[in-house]
């Protein structure tokens, strides 16, 4: 089966969260838009008061193309879950997200939701976080020096092969997020410590959000070519 039949089948297994009175988090990017969309549609042939807040102007647009009742995060300030994808995601369900850009919006959704439930076809499953870049959406004003303060820091912690990416679009400009910021992308290797690496990146000014995601995933849901497997946080 296809990473996107995965992707497709991990989303539409996560549909038993789809239900009366809960209040979902709606993730950004491919496997999330699968979840929309499933979503969108069991709520219409169920005649669901289901309440979705979004974690991009893409899901938005998707969510209203689909006319769900979306809400705003300041008038929804606790959700019961959020249903999104992962870049990678290891056993103790540490993730880093952002591929899309959505890192920021998508972890201040997630950490006002109960849990984050992850749907993700099986390439995302890894033991050890950092073959996938890992995003940090920075501030534009100030990007060079915040870059040059990265990565000197990052010998300290015992990363000493580090390749650093400032975010471009296909037309070379710099890619800008939902919020207005850039991202520096990093190629780690293998993040021996995500924790702390989070905790250093977070305490630098400039750094707006990292995209570890830890202590946030309570369910993955993981497609293979077996089928889905539901699996709870150890
Ligand atoms: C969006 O910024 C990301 O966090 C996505 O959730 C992540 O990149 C997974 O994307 P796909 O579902 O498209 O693989």
């Amino acid at each position: 089966m296809s990473a996107d039949k995965q992707k497709k089948a991990a989303a539409e297994f996560a549909l038993k969260v789809v239900d009366n009175d809960v209040k979902i988090g709606l993730g950004s990017g491919s496997t999330a838009n699968y979840f929309i969309e499933a979503a969108a549609a069991k709520v219409k042939r169920d005649k669901l008061n289901t309440i979705f807040v979004a974690t991009s102007a893409a899901s938005t647009a998707l969510a209203q193309k689909l006319g769900m009742n979306l809400k705003n995060i300041e008038d929804v300030p606790y959700l019961d879950f959020t249903v999104d994808g992962a870049d990678e995601i290891d056993p103790q369900f540490r993730m880093i997200k952002g591929g899309g850009g959505a890192l920021h919006r998508e972890k201040i959704v997630a950490s006002s939701s109960r849990f984050v439930v992850c749907i993700c076809d099986e390439s995302k499953k890894v033991e050890t976080l950092g073959a996938y870049p890992l995003p940090i959406e920075v501030s534009r004003f100030g990007v060079n020096p915040t870059a040059w303060k990265i990565e000197g820091m990052l010998p300290q912690l015992g990363y000493t092969d580090v390749k650093m990416r400032l975010r471009a679009n296909a037309d070379g400009k710099p890619f800008m997020t939902d919020g207005g910021n850039a991202i520096i992308d990093l190629q780690m290797g293998k993040i021996t410590d995500p924790e702390r690496l989070e905790n250093v990146l977070n305490n630098m000014p400039g750094v707006i959000e990292v995209g570890l995601f830890i202590g946030l995933c309570g369910v993955v849901m993981l497609a293979t070519d077996k089928g889905v497997q539901e699996i709870t946080r150890p």
